[in-house]
């Protein structure tokens, strides 16, 4: 990490998190979402010496900014998905946790990180992978992937009205010999369907845009909805917790189903937990945020 690049995200509800996750010393918890580690370091302060955590990130650049931020003997840190949460707990020597903490998407460091293509206003390459060197980046999918694929993705996970026009411009481009490969080719793509892209609507069509790519390039949705509905019941102890944080409704549905679904969950926040209006004002990102708590308790 280069010397002068400092993390400038600032972690959503955290009073909540400490509230829904009802910490105590000596307690072991997962932070399956580690990022830059500002939940991290405040759940460390919360379980004492005694206790232990540990963090887990898919993005190298994160699991640097975590590393640090957090110390202690106390404090594990392993690059890898949530998914693999059982192994890299094996490789610890431990099977369980007390608790764990998922705050979903991406990190306001990914988002203004230049050279990773997640916001639309940073510019360079369309990369958006959490990895740089797993799978397809988002410039790869756009080219190897049909027409009726890349609608497909726009309308499911941007939830997108224009994206057959939208994903017909981009096909037009890449069969014309033009190019999409940076940020700001696609947004030249969805300027000429949506036009100013300075308006709100034109800010808005690039957000859904880019959240969609974002999530199908790392196949977000299918990660979680793995981890909540797999890989939790496995590494949770009876009456641990999970707190997920969800930033919109396609994530949060996941949320919601995953803990209606199993009996094993007793679902402790009845309705969404939001952040209050002078935590958005000082943090426009956690308007949308939307976190969920639930217990363990399988039947025996
Ligand atoms: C919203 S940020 C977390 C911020 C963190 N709670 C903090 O306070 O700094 C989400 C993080 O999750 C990571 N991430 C996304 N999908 C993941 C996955 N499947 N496994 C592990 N980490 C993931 C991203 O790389 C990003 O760093």
């Amino acid at each position: 990490m280069p010397a002068d690049l400092r993390p400038v995200h600032i972690p959503v509800m955290p009073r909540e998190v400490l509230q829904w996750l009802q910490l105590s010393p000596g307690l072991t918890v997962l932070d399956g979402t580690v990022g830059a580690g500002g939940h991290s370091s405040l759940i460390l302060k919360a379980l004492g010496p005694a206790g232990r955590l540990i963090g887990v990130d898919r993005d190298p650049m994160m699991l640097n900014f975590a590393a640090a931020k957090l110390s202690g003997v106390n404090c594990l840190l392993s690059r890898g998905s949530y998914l693999e949460a059982a192994e890299i707990l094996r490789s610890n020597g431990l099977e369980k946790v007390d608790r764990v903490l998922l705050d979903l998407g991406l990190s306001s460091d990914q988002l203004a990180d230049r050279d990773r293509g997640f916001g639309f206003d940073a510019g360079g390459p369309l990369d958006m992978r959490f990895h740089p060197h797993e799978g397809r980046s988002a410039a790869q999918f756009l080219q190897q992937s049909t027409q009726a694929e890349l609608q497909e993705v726009l309308e499911t996970w941007g939830e997108e009205p224009a994206a057959r026009r939208i994903a017909a411009e981009v096909h037009r481009r890449l069969q014309t010999g033009g190019a999409v490969e940076t940020t700001a080719d696609l947004q030249s793509c969805v300027a000429a369907v949506c036009g100013d892209l300075r308006s709100s609507s034109g800010r808005t069509a690039l957000t859904r845009v880019f959240q969609a790519l974002r999530i199908r390039v790392n196949e977000e949705l299918e990660h979680a909805d793995r981890m909540l509905t797999q890989v939790l019941p496995q590494i949770l102890n009876t009456d641990g917790i999970a707190v997920v944080i969800s930033f919109h409704s396609l994530e949060d549905r996941i949320v919601k189903n995953a803990f209606k679904g199993n009996h094993g969950w007793q679902v402790l926040t009845k309705t969404p937990i939001e952040a209050q209006p002078a935590e958005v004002r000082l943090n426009p990102r956690s308007r949308s945020a939307k976190l969920r708590a639930a217990r363990w308790q399988p039947q025996p």
